[in-house]
C-alpha cells in the first residue's frame, strides 16, 4: 500500500512537474506564436488565405506577372503596349514643360518603366525615382534598366500601395502618373494627390492623365478618341469631369489646371497639379 501510495505519489508528483513543465512550454510557445502573429500584422502581411492586395477588385494591376512571362515581354502589353510610341512620348512632353537633366522626377505608377526607360536615359544619375504598387512590373522594370544597359543612372524603384514619396526621402521638381488615375476611383486619386503634396519640391509640377466625362457624375459609359476607348463612372476604366477634377484637387489642397489634349494615342487628357498658387493663364 505504501508504496502502492508512495508509487502513486511518486507517479503523480512525477506526472504534475510533467504537467507543469509541458504547461509552461505551452505558454511559451503560445506565447511566441502570437508575437509572431503580431509582428506580422504589424510589417503589413495580409493573414494567409486573405487578400494580397489592396488593389484587388478596384483595378486589374493585384495580378503579378510570372518570371516567365517577364521573360516573354509580356510586362509591355500589361501596361498598355504601345512601348516606343508612348514612353518616347512622356520624355518629349515632360520636356515640353521645363524638364531638365538635373531635375529629380517622380513617376507616379511607373510599372515597368515604359516611360522611366527614356526619362532615366536622359536624367543624371540617381534623378529617376519610380513607385508603383506592383512588384512584378517593378521587376520587369529592372530587367529593362539592364537591357538598355542603364544601370550606371542608378534610378531609385519602391514597390508602394500607398503612394508614400517620402519614403524616398526627396522631394521632386516634376512628377507625372501616365494612365494611372484612368484605373483609379476618386478616394485612390485624393490619396495620391495628398502625399504629392508632400513630396513636390517648391514650384514642382505634377502631371497626371485622365480620361474626360463630359458631365460630373456622368453615370453613362463615354467612348474616347482616339482608340475607342470605354470608360465608366464607377469601374476601371474610370472618367471624371474637370468639375470632380477640381474637386479631388481641393480636397487634398492642390491646384490643378487642364492642359487638355496632348497628342495621346488613346485620348487621355493631361492635368497640371501644383502646390501653392495656380497662375491665371
Ligand atoms: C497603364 S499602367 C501605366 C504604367 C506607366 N505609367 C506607363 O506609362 O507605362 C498603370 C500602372 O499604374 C499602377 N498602379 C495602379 N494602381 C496603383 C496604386 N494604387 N499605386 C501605385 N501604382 C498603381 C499599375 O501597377 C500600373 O503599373
Amino acid at each position: 500500500m505504501s508504496i502502492n501510495s508512495c508509487g502513486f505519489f511518486t507517479i503523480a508528483l512525477v506526472s504534475s512537474i510533467t504537467g507543469a513543465l509541458l504547461l509552461l512550454l505551452a505558454q511559451k510557445l503560445g506565447c511566441s506564436i502570437r508575437q509572431r502573429r503580431t509582428k506580422a500584422k504589424a510589417s503589413g502581411e495580409a493573414p494567409s488565405g486573405g487578400s494580397q492586395n489592396q488593389i484587388d477588385g478596384v483595378n486589374e494591376y493585384g495580378r503579378q506577372l510570372t518570371d516567365r512571362q517577364i521573360r516573354k515581354n509580356e510586362h509591355r502589353q500589361f501596361v498598355g503596349g504601345l512601348w516606343d510610341e508612348i514612353g518616347a512620348q512622356q520624355l518629349d512632353f515632360l520636356k515640353r514643360y521645363g524638364l531638365k537633366s538635373d531635375h529629380l522626377l517622380l513617376d507616379v505608377g511607373c510599372g515597368c518603366l515604359r516611360g522611366g526607360i527614356p526619362c532615366i536615359r536622359y536624367l543624371e544619375a540617381g534623378n529617376y525615382f519610380g513607385l508603383d504598387i506592383n512588384a512584378s512590373l517593378i521587376k520587369a522594370g529592372q530587367i529593362e534598366i539592364e537591357r538598355e544597359g542603364l544601370t550606371g543612372k542608378r534610378p531609385n524603384l519602391m514597390v508602394n500601395d500607398k503612394f508614400e514619396f517620402s519614403r524616398f526621402g526627396r522631394t521632386f521638381n516634376y512628377a507625372i502618373a501616365l494612365s494611372v488615375f484612368t484605373h483609379l476611383p476618386m478616394n485612390h486619386v485624393i490619396r495620391c494627390l495628398v502625399e504629392i503634396r508632400k513630396a513636390l519640391s517648391p514650384g514642382g509640377r505634377f502631371f497626371a492623365t485622365f480620361f474626360e466625362a463630359p458631365s460630373s457624375a456622368h453615370l453613362e459609359r463615354v467612348t474616347h478618341m482616339p482608340g475607342d476607348i470605354q470608360t465608366n463612372y464607377d469601374s476601371d476604366p474610370y472618367h471624371y469631369s474637370i468639375e470632380e477634377c477640381r474637386m479631388m484637387a481641393r480636397a487634398a489642397g492642390v491646384q490643378v489646371s487642364l492642359i487638355g489634349e496632348w497628342g495621346h494615342p488613346r485620348g487621355q487628357k493631361m492635368l497640371s497639379f501644383e502646390v501653392g498658387d495656380v497662375p491665371s493663364s
